[in-house]
């Protein structure tokens, strides 16, 4: 096809993406001298994701002030649905987006979404839900911000181990020399849920910490399924529950105010270091937590996205194998334990 050709056919396309578009209730003008970001979450109320975004909008308006130029950070949910999310995509191309940061729904599937934005050559950056790599490397300018999930579980086995040194009388209720544990688990499939299941036990067994399993379950990351699972575990488990390992600080906790109607004492562990969290650490409700930065995440997309807008990217320095930056994580560790 001659190039003229391919450029109506663009045009055409663009247009019809516009008109289509309008129906997902958003309505833009075209700013040229505008920078335009588009972003979209996988769901509205993750307290997490949301502080990433927070920081984001920080970060834009200091970009604002120091190019002296207009920053455009468009912000959509999908409700959970991949579909919902395909269409915000579709609209940020249509709209002709500087970059598009992208929070998958479902983060098996981006190949057609990667081509799509290709296809419009927008560079992409996937974040906090990170796709497969052969979805990340099958086009140019496709990036990750994250964090590394098996550091973070490390992080949180330490931690544990840390303080069953120091506090071993009050975790060991029943003095038996055996940690009696629950874990809840973040959503199936998640890269986050797999690796830290499986690094946090690794690390106790390194550790030499003794454990028995009383259960797991999934709370999709959530403080009210972690409450509704901790009290049924506390129905069935009652005093024998001593460590609660969460995947996260929501649903550490939802286990924490569940256990407390319960009258159960238990060591409980979150991952994130979110405002709430770092308050149920401080207070020593939570034992320990990992600070997975969210301010620095949001800040790295910024960066990154204001850096792909500059021409800019092959100066940033710590980026993994072309592709990755992944934020350092600290835990976090209660002074407080009573
Ligand atoms: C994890 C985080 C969770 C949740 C999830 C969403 O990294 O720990 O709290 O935000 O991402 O993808």
């Amino acid at each position: 096809m001659d190039t003229m050709k391919k450029k109506l056919l663009w045009g055409a396309f663009v247009i019809a993406l516009v008109i289509a578009a309008s129906g997902y209730g958003i309505h833009e003008e075209i700013k040229e001298d505008e920078l335009k970001i588009g972003v979209s979450l996988y769901i509205e109320d993750d307290a997490f994701v949301n502080s990433i975004v927070s920081s984001m909008q920080t970060q834009a308006m200091l970009y604002e002030q120091k190019v002296d130029k207009k920053v455009m950070l468009n912000i959509a949910c999908a409700d959970g649905s991949q579909r919902q999310q395909n269409k915000q995509i579709e609209k940020y191309i249509a709209l002709q987006y500087d970059v598009i940061c992208v929070n998958l729904v479902d983060r098996t599937n981006a190949a057609t979404l990667i081509d799509q934005v290709k296809a419009a050559d927008i560079p992409l950056i996937f974040f906090n839900r990170e796709p497969v790599k052969e979805d990340i490397f099958r086009q140019e300018d496709v990036y990750y911000v994250g964090t590394d999930s098996k550091e973070t579980a490390k992080k949180q086995g330490q931690a544990v181990a840390e303080l069953y040194e120091k506090y071993a009388d009050i975790m060991d209720k029943n003095k038996d020399g055996v940690l009696q544990y629950v874990i809840l688990e973040g959503e199936m499939g998640h890269q986050d849920t797999e690796l830290r299941c499986e690094y946090v036990l690794q690390t106790l067994a390194e550790a030499g910490i003794a454990l028995e399993k009383l259960d797991t379950d999934t709370a999709d990351w959530l403080y009210t399924p972690a409450e509704a699972i901790m009290e049924e575990w506390a129905r069935e488990f009652g005093n024998d529950i001593e460590l609660v390992l969460s995947n996260n600080d929501e649903m550490a906790l939802g286990a924490i105010d569940a256990l407390k109607q319960a009258n159960i004492s238990a060591a409980v562990f979150g991952i994130d270091a979110t405002p709430a969290g770092k308050e149920a650490v401080r207070k020593g409700e939570m034992w320990a937590t990992v600070d997975c930065d969210a301010e620095q995440q949001g800040k790295t997309l910024l960066d990154m996205a204001t850096a792909l807008i500059e021409n800019k990217i092959t100066e940033k320095e710590g980026i993994k194998e072309g592709r990755y930056i992944r934020v350092p994580v600290t835990a976090l560790i209660s002074e407080n334990i009573k």
